[in-house]
């Protein structure tokens, strides 16, 4: 059966705690972009590619999970770096799951390659895909990849 959708894709692009200090937090780490100006990236590569997105933040886990939430309702896909969350949370893991949503977790840094604790995801088992450590990078390949997954659903 031939699906059509009709009007833009749209994309909940969602930050988690820490991720609003970049620029300033570790810079020879997550980069010298600060969070504006990720986003102005995320903004114009959204732009380009014809998407519709929000773009969310929260250092609290309760308040993602309502984004996750929100987004069942008129988004298409999600993108998300969960920041440390990634690593623990089964609360943040089953909001994603429960929401049926193509999802890509995303992360600034190529976390297989830092700590231990930060090799194990919570959250790849629930994600339809994992980019990583491309920094600025990474949201706008994510931005790419949902797009491509939303427009193969509907072939
Ligand atoms: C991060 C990696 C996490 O381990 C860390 O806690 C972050 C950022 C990343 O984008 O590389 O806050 O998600």
């Amino acid at each position: 059966m031939q699906l059509t959708r009709s009007g833009p894709i749209k994309i909940a692009v969602i930050h988690g705690p820490n991720l609003n200090m970049l620029g300033i937090r570790d810079p020879d780490i997550y980069g010298k972009d600060n969070f504006d100006t990720v986003n102005q990236k995320i903004e114009a590569q959204a732009k380009a590619l014809g998407l519709e997105i929000t773009i969310q933040q929260s250092n609290s886990e309760g308040a993602i999970i309502d984004f996750v939430q929100e987004a069942m309702s008129w988004s298409d896909a999600i993108v998300i770096n969960p920041g440390a969350y990634t690593h623990y949370s089964y609360a943040i893991r089953d909001a994603i799951a429960d929401s049926r949503l193509p999802t890509i977790e995303v992360h600034l840094t190529n976390v297989h390659a830092r700590e231990e604790f930060r090799r194990h995801s919570v959250i790849s088992p629930v994600s339809t895909g994992q980019i990583v450590g491309f920094g600025t990078n990474s949201y706008l390949l994510a931005l790419t990849a949902a797009k491509r997954l939303v427009e193969e659903s509907h072939r």
